[in-house]
């Protein structure tokens, strides 16, 4: 079998299209020319999906009448939903769950697992965002539950199943757990998780923020077996404003704060929701699809879908291996005096593209100015900073600066990268 621990990157004349396909690649709004390498915040869009939403928004009949307009709005959705469920990795069973953000979704899926099912303990991880990991504290306050939080792997940077299965007993009510961090990429072995934490408690359930992942790779929840999973359209090439998330069938069942009484138990929708929304996931994956059709003779959009998730991560990988190593002309991260990777090891199958950064005499801000008056755009993740705080000092931390690129960035742009964080990085050592 082939090794892909290096990656693979995509064919150059694909590369160019796909560049092609998102917005302000090279240069800001302002015409500002730049390198855009803080995705995991918000990421490069794709024209279609802005295009469609204006397309649709612009129909304001409401998706559930029976004109014919109405019903082909109603239409939208359906698909939408159907291509949200692919993105999810799961069939008809469960429920979506709507929300404008990830945190609300995180919330409303916690809330209610927390509420109805018993326990003494609540298992979360350090590495959890806030709305993780202070929904269920919250949670387990005001329940009167004790919240047990697992240590991060200093090597990796990940959350081990077997930390995270000690904590586990059968007194515990559910478990929330990262799909990958979002500060270094880390991706957590989420099989292993599942069968440990499964092997304490057999009907544990599980709750995944899968937010940085997604647009990184498959998520595969229902053969995972997880019971509440979510993410955003905003950092998967799509649009702010809508996020969501996905609960299985069990999970559907339990009773919950926001429920429209009339309703079946398995519609978490509330309320008018918005066909532009749908129509633009349904582009975001024709997009992926398009991708993986020059990968997959088949013509199944789940298929087309996975096989452009799948190529993603083997081109996101050769840049994770180009950004890390360089060449003999221009050096990667590991090999540029002054900067430290931080939580840097080997196996790249287990990382997604994001790398924390330090530049040796510089402050995190400082770095990230430096870095924009050059043209690369980065992000610091400080102990200063409540989103921040907790995930940084769990690695003995002060901050780091965030690098995450996207798929759509190519060798290039990784060498230019490079080559204005040698100049950084020896800039501040010659202060
Ligand atoms: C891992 C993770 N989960 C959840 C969120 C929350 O997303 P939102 O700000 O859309 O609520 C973020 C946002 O950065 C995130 O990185």
């Amino acid at each position: 079998m082939e090794n892909y621990n290096q990656g693979k990157l995509f064919p150059e004349t694909l590369s160019a299209e796909i560049r092609d396909k998102f917005y302000y690649m090279d240069e800001d709004y302002t015409g500002y020319k730049r390198i855009f390498f803080e995705n995991a915040g918000g990421s490069l869009r794709l024209k279609k999906c802005l295009e469609r939403y204006a397309e649709i928004e612009a129909i304001g009949d409401c998706p559930s009448r029976i004109h014919q307009v109405s019903m082909n709005l109603k239409e939208i959705m359906a698909q939408g939903q159907q291509d949200l469920r692919r993105i999810f990795g799961v069939s008809d069973k469960g429920s979506l769950v709507t929300c404008f953000t990830a945190s609300q979704v995180m919330f409303e899926m916690t809330r209610a697992i927390a509420e109805s099912v018993p326990g003494t303990n609540i298992v979360t991880t350090q590495l959890e965002h806030p709305s993780a990991f202070d929904s269920a504290s919250q949670a387990a306050r005001k329940l009167g539950k004790e919240l047990r939080v697992v240590e991060p792997n200093q090597e990796t940077g990940a959350a081990d199943a077997d930390a995270i299965a000690a904590l586990i007993d059968e007194n515990t009510s559910f478990l929330s757990v990262i799909y990958a961090s979002n500060i270094s990429g880390s991706i957590l072995d989420m099989k292993e998780v599942v069968a440990k934490a499964r092997a304490k408690k057999p009907d544990l359930f599980i709750i995944c923020d899968a937010v940085q992942h997604a647009p990184h790779g498959l998520i595969n929840a229902e053969e995972l077996g997880l019971d509440a999973v979510n993410f955003a359209p905003y950092k998967f090439f799509g649009t702010r404003g809508f996020s969501v998330g996905w609960v299985s069938d069990r999970v559907s069942e339990l009773d919950r704060f926001q429920r429209i009484i009339f309703k079946p138990n398995n519609d978490w929708s509330m309320g008018s929701t918005c066909p532009a929304q749908y129509g633009s996931v349904t582009e975001l994956v024709n997009y992926v699809a398009w991708l993986g059709s020059h990968f997959t003779e088949s013509k199944d959009r789940t298929d087309l879908f996975r096989a452009g998730m799948e190529n993603i991560k083997l081109h996101e990988r050769a840049l994770l291996h180009h950004i890390l190593e360089g060449t003999a002309e221009i050096p990667g991260l590991r090999h540029i005096d002054g900067i430290t990777v931080h939580l840097d090891y080997k196996d790249l199958t287990t990382r997604d593209l994001i790398l924390a950064i330090e530049i040796e005499g510089l402050e995190f801000k400082e770095a990230v100015k430096e870095f924009e008056k050059n043209g690369v755009i980065v992000f610091e993740r400080v102990a200063t900073s409540y989103f921040s705080k907790r995930v940084v000092e769990a690695f003995h931390l002060k901050g780091a600066v965030r690098v995450s690129p996207l798929h759509c960035h190519n060798i290039s742009d990784v060498d230019a990268f490079l080559k204005i964080a040698t100049k950084v990085a020896a800039e501040a050592k010659n202060k």
